[in-house]
């Protein structure tokens, strides 16, 4: 499953007046859908968490956003590491020092989990991964479908049969171009802080009862 965690900063400015508490609030969601990924059995959790193009946004709420998560990950990561929660970061680790070697840290120290994988899309872009494979592939003559795969951030991580984007928004806003190709995507009115463990179960459901065609008949 694979989520793009759209509306924090309109929850924000709604309730709390800054767009910022909105991405505070958004992390409780981020806590739901991790225990109800347990819970369900659901392997491989890939969240959009800053892209390649939120760069643009103000340095405060970029800041922000890396606190956030700096704080969370010295808080529970050892928590993290015991419920067998593997880590991954998708993107390039090009934050400050400090955060780039938390991240390292975090990934080598849950690297043997196998409960469930998160995959944090942090500095994601997807034209960003796929120059990136390109560029590992550039010696080679012939090119096949498994060499992108295997040269993509995404390398041994199955392509999401879920997505879900949250806020309201119908696009995919550089995210997964190559391994959504046959994802059944979920846009969802609700913004991220709203979501809710009962629209999850919505989406599953409706997701259980999509005949997946493949091209075929
Ligand atoms: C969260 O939602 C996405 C992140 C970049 C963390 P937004 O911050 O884009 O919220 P809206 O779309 O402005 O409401
Ligand atoms: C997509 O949301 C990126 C993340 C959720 C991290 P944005 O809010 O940045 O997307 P756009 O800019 O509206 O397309
Ligand atoms: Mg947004």
């Amino acid at each position: 499953m694979a989520i793009i965690m759209d509306g924090n900063g309109r929850w924000g400015l709604k309730h709390k007046n800054s767009r910022n508490l909105g991405h505070k609030e958004g992390l409780k969601t981020v806590e739901m859908v991790m225990k109800y990924c347990i819970k369900k059995h659901i392997k491989f959790l890939t969240l959009y968490a800053f892209s390649t193009e939120n760069w643009k946004r103000p340095l405060k709420e970029r800041n922000y956003l890396f606190n956030l998560l700096e704080i969370y990950l010295k808080e529970k990561l050892e928590k993290i590491n015991n419920e067998k929660i593997k880590i991954k970061i998708l993107g390039e680790k090009k934050f400050s020092k400090k955060l780039n070697k938390l991240l390292d840290f975090s990934e080598k120290m849950t690297t043997k989990n196998t409960k469930l994988q998160i995959n944090l899309a942090l500095n994601y872009g997807s034209k960003k991964e796929l120059v990136y494979a390109f560029n590992k592939l550039k010696k080679k003559s012939r090119i096949s479908e498994n060499d992108i795969d295997n040269c993509l951030y995404t390398k041994n991580i199955p392509d999401p049969e879920i997505l879900i984007r949250t806020g309201n928004t119908q696009r995919l806003s550089n995210f997964l171009l190559w391994q959504a190709a046959y994802t059944e995507i979920f846009f969802e009115k609700k913004l991220w802080p709203d979501f809710k463990n009962e629209d999850l179960n919505k989406i599953i459901n409706k997701f259980r009862n999509i005949k997946r065609n493949f091209g075929k008949v």
